[in-house]
């Protein structure tokens, strides 16, 4: 019979580990960071990240079956089943530099685990990873284990999405569980069935084979990122013909076979997993000498690039062809609205464009904190500051943000900027009055009415 999972450990309190674990009923669950300002800030009360009704959820669970620690050696100990669900951050140098995942997190918490572990354990790779992870965590730990100690490694990728992680960790679409099809295995994948199945219907939590559970997850985000990128081409054919966008998409996505979500068409998308996990299939496809799927899917990353600039030349070439000295405000700094994440957020990749371009940028963003946006802009350190600080101001009202301001860019689609005072804005900018918008969010019309040159992704002029 499957073991029953009474006590749970989850390694790393980052965007998946906390919210994902912070939902499980009854069970006690422990989760543990080698971070002691980020376990710190889960027992306070304010939380380390920023996710619509999570609050709530931990708040209610603290203290109860919820605990935060940075001591990583106990809670290995007492947990049935451990979560791993650290960084995989992309390489920065080195084989696969570039494309590759790094590893280190994930080889050492898994090092970790088998030194400590004094009993047998279910060992859950959480964190998005490349095929065939779960071997080498496999083979680490058996090559590591005490006599009596037995490990089961189990694939359940998290598809949680950032800003709505609380919403679809009580209902998700599905709950994907890959084991290794021996008796062992199966028992282990039915044991962590076992513990969704106190909130998720059963039909919804599928069990698969380890590497399918492995590529699904690479699979889902690699073709939710084309769809965008498919649109984004789209939109610049729009842009240059007198099609909308919008309409092009609301069509397509009348097509039940197409489904009309993610269709938006945007500045690019961001956030830390689609370019990671394209790059991550890249490199996949390139070591199993596949060179025309790894250039397949490279394409859908090179596109998001070519948003991304073409926007930046959009708004240089509107202005007359230079913002030298020009002001230009940014409105959102976060990769999506909901969150403070800033991880490949397009704002940084925009922000960069403008100051070489000689431009004075304004940023304002509801959840993003000046010290991240300074992370941000200058590569966690790697760029100086000083040279770049006289072109920068961070303002914490759109209003001042917007003051002078020759152009207003639109890169993250916060529901309050669809409802700003868009004539009080307009009295405090020089003429003309641009209006770039990254997201389609605006109400084009009325923004005109009030005297705003409206440039939006995917419309043409020829209206
Ligand atoms: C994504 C996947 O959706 C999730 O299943 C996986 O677990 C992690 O990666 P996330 O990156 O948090 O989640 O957010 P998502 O909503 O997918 O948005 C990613 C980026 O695409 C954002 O920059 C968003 O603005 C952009 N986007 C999304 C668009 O430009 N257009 C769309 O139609 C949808
Ligand atoms: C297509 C469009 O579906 C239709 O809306 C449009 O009006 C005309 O083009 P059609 O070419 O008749 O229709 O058939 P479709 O069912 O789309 O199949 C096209 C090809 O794709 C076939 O060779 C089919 O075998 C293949 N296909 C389809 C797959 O290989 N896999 C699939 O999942 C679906
Ligand atoms: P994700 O978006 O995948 O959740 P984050 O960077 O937000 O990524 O979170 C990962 C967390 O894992 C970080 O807080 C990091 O400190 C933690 N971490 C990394 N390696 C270890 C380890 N060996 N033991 C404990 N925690 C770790």
């Amino acid at each position: 019979a499957p073991v029953e999972v009474k006590k749970i450990c989850c390694i790393g309190a980052g965007y998946v580990g906390g919210p994902t674990c912070a939902v499980i009923p009854h069970i006690q669950v422990t989760i543990v960071d080698l971070n002691q300002q980020r376990i710190d800030a889960w027992n306070s009360d304010t939380l380390p990240i920023y996710e619509p009704g999570l609050d709530e959820v931990v708040k209610a669970a603290r203290g109860k079956n919820l605990f935060f620690s940075t001591d990583v050696d106990k809670a290995i100990e007492e947990a049935d089943l451990i979560f791993v669900s650290v960084n995989t951050p992309t390489k920065k140098s080195g084989i696969g530099a570039g494309f590759a995942a790094d590893l280190k997190f994930l080889q050492l918490a898994t090092r970790r685990i088998a030194e400590v572990a004094k009993s047998s354990k279910i060992v859950v790779e959480k964190s998005t990873v490349p095929c065939r992870t779960a071997d080498a965590m496999r083979t680490i730990l058996e090559a590591n284990s005490k006599p009596g100690c037995h490990f089961d490694i189990l694939s359940n990728p998290e598809f949680l999405a950032e800003g709505t992680a609380i919403e679809d960790l009580f209902g998700p679409d599905r709950v994907l569980i890959g084991s290794l099809q021996t008796e062992q295995g199966l028992s282990a994948c039915q044991s962590l069935a076992n513990v969704y199945a106190n909130w998720v219907p059963r039909e919804r939590i599928l069990t698969v084979g380890l590497w399918s559970s492995e590529l699904s997850k690479l699979a889902a985000n690699a073709m939710l990122a084309q769809r965008i990128s498919s649109v984004n081409a789209l939109s610049a054919i729009c842009e240059a013909t007198g099609a909308n966008i919008d309409e092009v998409a609301y069509a397509v996505g009348k097509d039940t076979r197409m489904g009309s979500k993610f269709l938006k068409a945007s500045v690019g998308f961001g956030g830390s997993c689609f370019q990671k996990d394209i790059l991550n299939l890249v490199y996949l496809s390139e070591s199993l000498h596949l060179p025309e799927v790894a250039k397949y899917w490279r394409a859908v990353v090179e596109m998001n690039e070519y948003q991304k600039s073409r926007f930046a030349n959009k708004v240089v070439n509107t202005l007359f062809n230079t913002i030298t000295g020009k002001k230009i405000a940014i409105l959102g700094w976060a990769f999506k609205k909901d969150t403070g994440d800033t991880r490949e957020s397009p704002s940084i990749t925009l922000a960069n464009h403008f100051l070489t371009e000689k431009a004075r940028i304004d940023i304002y963003d509801p959840q993003v904190t000046e010290s991240q946006i300074w992370l941000d802009l200058t590569d966690y350190g790697d760029i100086p500051a000083e040279p770049i600080k006289p072109h920068v101001k961070i303002s914490e009202t759109v209003e001042e943000a917007c003051k002078n301001a020759e152009a207003i860019v639109i890169c993250t689609e916060w529901d309050e900027f669809k409802t700003l005072d868009w004539q009080k804005i307009y009295d405090n900018c020089p003429r003309p009055a641009f209006v770039f918008d990254g997201r389609l969010i605006l109400d084009r019309k009325a923004l005109t009415d009030i005297g705003f040159k409206v440039i939006s992704i995917g419309t043409g002029d020829r209206i």
